[in-house]
């Protein structure tokens, strides 16, 4: 359409709009499809903007008719291709949480027991604002910035180089001697009141209007289009590193010095502390600071300084044991409790949830919170129609605190926990000890094989691309998919696919063809894929690094279901195996329909043979037993430096065993060892050749 033909928005009818608001939108993405993904425009920018200035008149006069994926609202994007990924060389891991002052003088209690240092010998931490922006990764390679990534799933980034660079905060050449190789981390966030203004510019524009800071700063990064990205005053402050091919200093205050001669942003009000008391006022002082400072923060950080002690806490599961975030309490709001409705877990379980009028709590609008269990229900006597008091703290869940006595209703009635399941109608009860009410209909209970699937595509389980809940629970519904191995023979019912409403060649073929990629899957994802109660993810690694692979385990707990044979030592024998998981597991394998469901698996699936983490240490496959009193270091810090080199700990000596590290007072077990010929160290040596 030319600009003599076209029709005064002032006259244009509904249906006028409707056709020219298609017919634009269209268009446009037609043209950034081929400017973004193509690198090859059509028409020249000011015919683009032309075409995007009229759309953007349309919608502003008829604004009931813009929707979320006009291309106003996406700038850029072109949410097909996205940007390439990239393997993180050093996982980016995430923080433990301190709530309280409990909390944080636990943590502190926990290093000095764990490296074996006198509660009062001080071990000095360094206490740094936790900013609310984005994580990034920024790689340097002979002092020139090579690449730049997001945090992604702490494993694997997304490549945002080309936006980074327009980050004045991010030099692209470092300042002073460093390293070849250097990667160095730490938060992007748009400062508040660039975030105001933008706010205001994204009105005045009709466009997209977030909703606090950190939400307006990943828009940001996640540009497409890097001169939108460079519009935006994005700001970094660095406080971490990934990969360094040289050590540069011995203490994380020493990094934040190194990282500001290099030419970034370090905090200013950071500060090093050196007990408890200090700790704690650092953080009532940046608390007091907080609504002052032009950048949201959410707690703060505490890390031990020296990095020699640091390597020798290591890493809990994702999280560093030398580090942990004291989180600002929740912020909290009133509203009305309208309903309280029952959820069916994956195992079954009963939760309680909130419906709530929706109100606003720290810029986020709530309308669900959870009760978390029936005597939570009891014991805070909620009743439905009570004005209640919320709160959300970070990424959590909203909980209801109490509910507010003097304005009950006059008719508003205790809750009643149902007995029987909301959704099959099965008996739900409750084992002694236990807080939990479950439903009893196992698989016949559509909820539970419903949130069963959920999990196996889930993200840390199969993960597969375009299969997410939504997908998953309507493919259940129309009986595409009864269980796990039924996503595996879907392209059997591509026609049925076909039918669907919104699929169509393209995004059917896309869906098999992901679906296809993961039928190769690691055997701890797979562990955890079936979902199996108290198998979380290090359990499920658990397992897979003891057993090595399918069958093994399999079998292993076929056999184990003899509670007095040797197969179910073995298993309890597995550190961080309790006999409770040994239940749940060995519970999940007895039930027929289970068995079922892994044969059908396996026969669709290729599931590989866990591979230790790469370690050249000569203790890498063996199997060591730690015992007598160790004097030098924790048990506990033993079996974290031998499992971090590759090896398994078990609690007591067999065939099985490779190696027995005794110190003084070790009786049967080293006893056992020698009958055996099984080889034995002290823990000076232990120390010594473990020493990394
Ligand atoms: S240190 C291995 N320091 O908090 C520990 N993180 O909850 C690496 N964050 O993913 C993190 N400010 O995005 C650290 N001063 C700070 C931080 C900080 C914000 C974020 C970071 C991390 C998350 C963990």
């Amino acid at each position: 359409m030319t600009n003599e033909t076209k029709q005064a928005i002032e006259s244009m009818t509904d249906t006028d709009s409707r056709a020219e608001l298609a017919q634009l939108s269209e268009e446009l993405r037609g043209h950034n499809a081929a400017y973004y993904q193509d690198d090859a425009p059509v028409i020249s920018d000011a015919a683009y903007d032309a075409l995007f200035s009229r759309l953007q008149a349309i919608e502003a006069a008829f604004p009931e008719l813009r929707t979320e994926d006009s291309p106003t609202q996406n700038v850029g994007a072109a949410p097909s291709q996205g940007f390439a990924k990239v393997q993180h060389s050093i996982p980016m891991l995430s923080l433990g949480n301190a709530f309280d002052d409990d909390d944080v003088s636990e943590f502190l209690t926990r290093i000095h027991r764990f490296l074996s240092i006198d509660e009062t010998d001080p071990v000095e931490i360094v206490g740094e604002p936790k900013i609310d922006g984005l994580s990034v990764s920024l790689r340097y390679e002979n002092g020139h910035f090579v690449r730049g990534s997001t945090r992604g799933d702490g494993a694997e980034g997304e490549d945002i180089t080309a936006n980074l660079c327009t980050i004045k905060d991010i030099p692209d050449k470092l300042k002073s001697d460093a390293p070849d190789v250097v990667e160095v981390r730490g938060e992007v966030y748009l400062p508040k009141t660039a975030f105001r203004q933008l706010n205001e510019a994204q009105e005045a524009a009709g466009a997209k209007i977030f909703a606090n800071p950190r939400n307006a700063a990943a828009g940001s990064l996640r540009q497409l289009d890097t001169a939108i990205t460079a519009q935006r005053p994005l700001r970094m402050f660095a406080y971490a590193w990934g990969d360094l091919s040289a050590d540069v200093t011995d203490s994380q205050w020493g990094f934040l010095e190194t990282i500001a001669a290099w030419g970034f942003q370090t905090n200013p009000i950071a500060r090093l502390c050196h007990n408890l008391e200090e700790v704690l006022r650092l953080y009532n002082d940046i608390s007091d600071q907080r609504a002052t400072l032009d950048y949201d923060i959410d707690g703060v950080v505490y890390k031990v300084n020296r990095i020699d002690l640091q390597r020798r806490l290591g890493f809990v599961s994702r999280a560093p044991r030398w580090a942990v975030a004291h989180k600002f309490p929740a912020e909290q709001a009133t509203t009305t409790l309208n309903g309280i409705d029952i959820q069916v877990g994956r195992t079954g379980s009963l939760t309680p949830v909130a419906r709530l009028e929706p109100v606003t709590v720290g810029g986020v609008v709530v309308s669900n919170a959870t009760l978390h269990n029936e005597d939570e229900i009891t014991r805070k006597d909620v009743r439905v129609g009570d004005t209640v008091v919320i709160q959300r703290a970070g990424d959590v869940i909203p909980q209801v605190v109490h509910a507010i006595a003097e304005k009950r209703p006059k008719d508003a009635a205790s809750y009643v926990f149902p007995t029987t399941c909301p959704v099959c109608g099965s008996e739900a009860v409750r084992d002694i000890d236990e807080a939990i009410r479950r439903c009893t209909g196992g698989l016949i209970c559509s909820a539970q094989s419903v949130e069963r699937l959920k999990h196996f595509v889930s993200r840390n389980a199969f993960d597969i691309e375009g299969l997410g809940a939504k997908n998953i629970t309507a493919f259940h519904a129309n009986g595409l998919v009864e269980g796990p191995a039924d996503i595996f023979r879907l392209h059997e019912k591509r026609d049925i696919l076909l039918d669907r409403e919104g699929w169509g060649e393209q995004s059917v073929d896309n869906l098999l063809d992901a679906i296809n990629e993961r039928r190769t899957i690691e055997l701890d994802r797979f562990v955890y894929a079936l979902g199996i109660r108290q198998i979380g993810q290090a359990t499920a690694r658990l397992l897979a690094r003891t057993y090595g692979n399918i069958e093994t385990l399999h079998n292993a707990m076929a056999q184990a279901q003899d509670r007095e044979g040797e197969a179910y030592q073995d298993l309890l024998n597995i550190d961080g195996i309790g006999a409770s998981v040994a239940e749940d597991l060995l519970a999940f394998i007895h039930e027929d329909h289970n068995r079922q469901v892994l044969e059908n698996l396996k026969e669709q699936l290729n599931i590989e043979d866990f591979v230790l983490p790469a370690s050249d240490s000569a203790f890498a496959g063996k199997t060591i037993v730690f015992t007598g009193t160790l004097e030098k270091m924790t048990r506990f810090e033993a079996k974290a430096r031998a499992e971090s080199l590759g090896a398994k700990v078990s609690g007591s000596v067999s065939s099985k065993t490779d190696l027995v590290v005794a110190g003084p007072g070790a009786g049967s077990k080293a006893k056992k060892a020698t009958e055996l010929g099984i080889e034995m160290i002290d823990e000076d040596t232990w120390i010594e050749q473990s020493a990394s």
